[in-house]
């Protein structure tokens, strides 16, 4: 995968200071991480109703270092499989076109974003907090009936992704902001405004517009430590969506389900429960599906 010279993204008008922030900073950056092409091509024929199992098969199968890494996943010691699993088309068919699908999206963008840590940053803590934020935000979605599955994985499982780029091109800066957090209690926010006059989350949105996300996902990196009164200017803060992915932030965080180098743990508070129109009983079961998805991103090290 090749690593383009990053071009500064267009939008979020009523942004500027924000804006000028980031792109001054991000003016030293000179090869983003760019989003697996595979990636891109998982999901559009996932989100093709007409697209067959074969399809979604032969695509993923085009990419050997995918398949390699996917059929790795699926035959390590989490999963249980007695034989070993030879192609991705009988993934499917043990776990489920849905499983794969968001697996292979998953497998794919942790590759593309792994790097050496300077500050040691726990990427197994990192992925287990994203891919559990990933699930619970679709499972919400779903829910509610109030997002598209696949963008809520996505905005869910790429919500801190800032981090990373943060770890990788501004180690020295991070490595105190991770040190503030630890010693002086801050949250991740206040330290990253503090140390470098921006967040992640707006680092996020840069890359997210890089990536041509979809805007309510871009909205959603942007937004999802915002409460909704203080979330503007971009054209989607006000969509649903944001809303599940703080929630589910929250809830993986208050869980203690990984963390992205602020391990603290929330508590959870109700207002977003009610506001989302969520019976605090129906958490229960997304709980228990969180802990297992939390166990098998083991698998993914
Ligand atoms: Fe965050
Ligand atoms: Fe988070």
């Amino acid at each position: 995968m090749g690593r383009p010279t990053a071009a500064p993204p267009t939008g979020g008008d009523a942004t500027t200071l924000d804006h000028a922030r980031v792109a001054a900073l991000m003016a030293s950056v000179t090869e983003l991480p760019t989003l697996p092409a595979i990636a891109t091509r998982v999901s559009s024929v996932a989100r093709d109703p007409d697209s067959t199992v074969g399809d979604m098969a032969a695509v993923i199968s085009q990419d050997q270092a995918l398949t390699a890494n996917l059929l790795r996943v699926v035959n390590s010691a989490y999963f249980g499989f007695i034989r070993r699993i030879s192609s991705v088309f009988e993934a499917i068919n043990l776990l489920g076109y849905n499983e794969v699908v968001k697996m292979a999206f998953t497998v794919a963008v942790i590759h593309e974003l792994d790097y050496d840590s300077a500050n040691r940053f726990d990427r197994n803590a990192f992925w287990t907090h994203a891919v559990c934020t990933a699930n619970a935000s679709q499972a919400l979605a779903e829910q509610l009936h109030c997002a598209p599955r696949d963008d809520a994985f996505t905005a869910g499982l790429l919500h801190d992704m800032g981090k990373l780029i943060l770890d990788q091109f501004f180690p020295d800066a991070f490595g105190e902001i991770l040190a503030l957090i630890r010693e002086e209690g801050l949250t991740s926010c206040e330290a990253e405004m503090g140390r470098l006059g921006t967040t992640h989350a707006q680092i996020g949105e840069w890359v997210a517009r890089s990536w041509l996300l979809p805007e309510a996902a871009i909205a959603s990196i942007r937004h999802h430590h915002e409460p909704p009164e203080e979330r503007c200017g971009l054209p989607n803060s006000a969509d649903p969506i944001v809303d599940v992915v703080q929630f589910a932030d929250l809830l993986c965080r208050a869980e203690g389900l990984g963390h992205s180098g602020d391990p603290a743990r929330p508590e959870l508070p109700e207002a977003p429960l009610a506001n989302l129109g969520l019976d605090p009983n129906s958490l229960d079961l997304l709980r228990e599906r969180l802990a297992e998805v939390a166990a098998e991103i083991s698998a993914f090290f």
